[in-house]
């Protein structure tokens, strides 16, 4: 039999195990299909690795129950909208003495202010804005990217995800731009809207720039959303000098990277973008992103846009934004995450777990000799199937190993571990313990058994 072979046979039992685990489950899914166009209230539900997802019966610190009755401890954490844990009591009671209070009312409440006030202390950025999600965030930075350059382009970093943002759905696959893998062409023109680059690599991005139709270079500080692929040295400072060189914008999302400290990898690591982004997480799992303007982009924005035109009655809109955007539970969530929840001290805790979590993992790896690496930022590991970490999205292409990724969550879910579904990203909340860390460890040391008895990999 071939590896392949070999991967599939465990594939399919791991995925009759789950049938057999999750009756309700399995009766809820087929009913969702009836009135769900992809299953789901959302379509990346259908993703799980047991062919369906668990429905869940109750979520709480990192522990989720699902309707059959299992236990998981949770590391997939909403994929980062439940970094802070799930009901945690902080952002729960904020949200119910708001509720009472009024959720929505287009109006500003005083909590606003210790909140604005906060994210300038954590993360740089003089002037912030509040959105429905990281999505919208990027969108509105997008936009004041253009009207301030009047540039056309995003440039964005093969293999990135910055959320339903048109201009990063391409790929360079085989050297050439494509519309990425699992997304349909829509009819959008990206070569008039899009430039990329592969990420870490400075010369492509100095050429790309150096026509002067980039609006905005829209990155993460490192890449987490095609496996981790960390940040070669003196990659940060190039992209800073040469997006200030070329007047290009430069759009820090750090949606994912929040988990690195209470200022992001941006406060750590001392960057300097032009626009921060950030959401998920933010607000406790309640619907929220932001984006922060520096003084200087602000000044720029404000010269286009004055700050206050009252006279202009009618659409007196900037295209960015939502009804819903930083209403007043979001905002009293917002601010209880702040003050309570991604405390210096929780991300400590956190950090510490996630490096518990990468040194066992890393341990069993050398001990058996298996070509795979782990890669941690802050409260966030992720373990890859290659034995070095990739330096961009065309090595993940070349070596990812999806199967294998596939019979590990199948796996997983069987023994009682959440993870993202598209990758494997183990993230902490204020709330994992040790114990949790080790029984996730002791059910990777029992995956590697599975593999071994089967004669893999
Ligand atoms: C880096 C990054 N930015 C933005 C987003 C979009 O977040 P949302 O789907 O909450 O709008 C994601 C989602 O995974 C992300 O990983």
């Amino acid at each position: 039999m071939t590896n392949a072979a070999k991967l599939d046979a465990l594939i399919a039992r791991e995925q009759d195990r789950f049938l057999k685990l999750h009756p309700r489950s399995a009766k809820a899914w087929a009913e969702g299909r009836q009135h769900f166009l992809y299953g789901g209230p959302s379509h990346w539900m259908r993703r799980w690795a047991g062919g369906f997802p668990v429905y869940v019966e109750d979520a709480g610190g990192a522990h989720i129950r699902d309707i059959d009755g299992h236990d998981y401890v949770d590391f997939c954490l909403g994929d980062t909208g439940a970094m802070c844990g799930h009901a945690p009591e902080a952002v729960t009671q904020a949200a119910l003495r708001q509720l009472k209070r009024g959720a929505t009312t287009m109006l500003p409440t005083e909590d606003s202010l210790w909140v604005g006030a906060e994210l300038s202390r954590r993360f740089g950025p003089r002037y912030w804005t509040l959105t429905t999600s990281a999505t919208d965030a990027n969108r509105g930075a997008i936009r004041i990217a253009r009207m301030i350059t009047g540039r056309p382009k995003v440039l964005v970093f093969s293999g990135c995800y910055h959320g339903g943002i048109e201009e990063a759905h391409i790929e360079i696959r085989d050297g050439r731009v494509g519309m990425r893998n699992s997304i349909h062409p829509n009819a959008v023109d990206h070569a008039a809207v899009s430039r990329i680059v592969e990420f870490n690599d400075v010369g492509g991005l100095e050429a790309a720039l150096s026509h002067g139709d980039v609006a905005c270079v829209l990155a993460e500080p490192l890449m987490t959303n095609f496996g981790m692929i960390p940040v070669a040295p003196g990659f940060h400072e190039a992209l800073r000098d040469i997006t200030r060189r070329t007047g290009t914008v430069l759009i820090i999302d750090e949606t994912h990277t929040l988990s690195s400290g209470p200022g992001g990898y941006t406060q750590l690591y001392g960057l300097d973008p032009d626009i921060l982004v950030a959401g998920k997480a933010i607000a406790g799992g309640i619907p929220a992103g932001l984006f922060g303007l520096s003084a200087e982009m602000a000044e720029r924005m404000w010269k286009l846009v004055p700050f206050a035109n009252p006279r202009q009655r009618q659409s007196a809109h900037l295209g960015i934004g939502g009804t819903l955007a930083g209403n007043a539970l979001t905002v009293a969530t917002m601010r209880a995450v702040l003050e309570s929840v991604l405390t210096a001290e929780n991300y400590e805790h956190m950090i510490a777990n996630a490096t518990r979590l990468a040194g066992q993992v890393r341990v069993l790896i050398a001990n058996q000799r298996l070509p795979w690496h782990v890669t941690q930022i802050g409260a966030r590991a992720e373990i890859m199937f290659m034995p070095e970490p990739p330096r961009n999205g065309a090595d993940v292409i070349a070596q990812r190993n999806g199967d294998l990724e596939m019979l590990l969550h199948a796996f997983y879910m069987n023994e009682g571990i959440l993870v993202t579904p598209f990758h494997t990203m183990l993230l902490m909340c204020p709330a994992t313990t040790p114990g949790d860390v080790d029984r996730h460890t002791s059910v990777f040391e029992r995956f590697i058994a599975l593999l071994r008895e089967a004669g893999l990999p």
